[in-house]
């Protein structure tokens, strides 16, 4: 068994973008606070008439798209997500019929939160080394602004929407995302409650301990990613870092001593968006050519479950 390589690229953002100032409309805030506390200064949220399925068909499409890949090439499809429009059927399901992907697609929607989207990849990696059809779709898209409580001010400022996708091919002469995978399961730093348990579904979040949980497990999982792949961390020409907090991402970059400039993100504009954050980031470096053919991107997310996972993806 070898590895995936990513062909290409799509991303979705809703409409409407809703800054801080807008924000301190609805809740006791200010934009000085979010700014300095997370570094986002925006985010969308859908409107009538967007919605998650909506979201993930746009990113998948121009994935697609841009790589010149057909309907029946796709083996697999993946949606990472935790707030999909439907608890069934799954995204990835909606997605097979509306993409016109074959009937034997593998088709499921996975949810590992904030590292939903790295754990897509790992399993689109394994599956499609199994599968008749190599090429791949991993997505990661989050509707969030329908899970935050508008009256608490410490998560809904934090949480935005949005749909990213990548389209890879499993080749066996292709390098294997060395991916690191774990989880340390934990029901009350991060968690939103489910349709049976009588609460409302909204996300809650005991912000300082995910922040200590995240200021050790990302840096942790990207350092066991490079050695596990054999590289020195200055080989990687891109840190695709989950957007959970500018300060957490600065924290890693000190820790992990590598080159700022290789670790831009877009948290000022699209806040936290989970699952989908590492797919939106990862298309604006391919779209905007700071990610070229032949460099290698380290993904690394984290958040509720607790969870981590990172990889390398080399862009074909
Ligand atoms: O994606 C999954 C992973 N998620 C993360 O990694 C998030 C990790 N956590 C964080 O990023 C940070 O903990 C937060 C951004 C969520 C919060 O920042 P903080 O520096 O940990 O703030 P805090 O929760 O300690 O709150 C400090 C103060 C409190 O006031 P008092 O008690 O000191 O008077 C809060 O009530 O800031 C207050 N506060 C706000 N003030 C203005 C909390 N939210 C706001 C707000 N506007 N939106």
């Amino acid at each position: 068994m070898n590895g995936i390589k990513l062909i290409s690229t799509g991303s979705a953002l809703p409409k409407q973008a809703v800054t801080n100032h807008d924000m301190a409309k609805i809740v006791d805030t200010n934009d000085e606070w979010i700014v300095s506390r997370t570094g986002i200064s925006s985010r969308h949220h859908c409107s009538d008439g967007e919605n998650h399925t909506g979201l993930c068909l746009a990113a998948a499409r121009q994935a697609m798209e841009q790589g010149g890949i057909a309907p029946e090439q796709i083996g697999v499809c993946i949606v990472a997500t935790v707030t999909p429009d439907f608890l069934s059927p799954a995204a990835a399901c909606l997605l097979q019929r509306d993409l016109g992907l074959g009937e034997d697609t593998v088709c499921f929607d996975l949810n590992a939160a904030c590292s939903g989207f790295v754990y897509g990849l790992h399993v689109a990696e394994c599956l499609l080394a199994a599968a008749p059809r190599k090429y791949g779709l991993v997505i990661g898209g989050e509707v969030l602004s329908r899970v935050v409580d508008f009256t608490d001010r410490s998560t809904c400022v934090l949480f935005g929407d949005g749909a990213g996708a990548a389209l890879v091919e499993w080749r066996a002469d292709y390098p294997s995302l060395h991916a690191v995978l774990g989880c340390r399961g934990n029901q009350e730093a991060l968690y939103v409650p489910g349709v049976h348990t009588g609460q409302p579904s909204f996300v809650h979040m005991d912000g300082q301990t995910v922040f200590r949980f995240a200021v050790e497990a990302l840096p942790r999982c990207a350092k066991e990613v490079a050695d596990k792949a054999g590289i020195a961390l200055d080989q990687v020409d891109r840190f695709v870092f989950h957007q959970a907090n500018q300060r957490i991402i600065d924290f890693a970059v000190k820790k992990l001593k590598v080159d700022p400039d290789k670790c831009t993100g877009n948290i000022a504009r699209t806040g936290n968006t989970s699952a989908a954050s590492v797919p939106l980031l990862l298309d604006e470096l391919v779209a905007s050519g700071a990610l070229t053919s032949g460099q290698k991107a380290m993904c690394v997310g984290f958040g509720g479950g607790l969870t981590w996972a990172g990889g390398l993806l080399e862009l074909a």
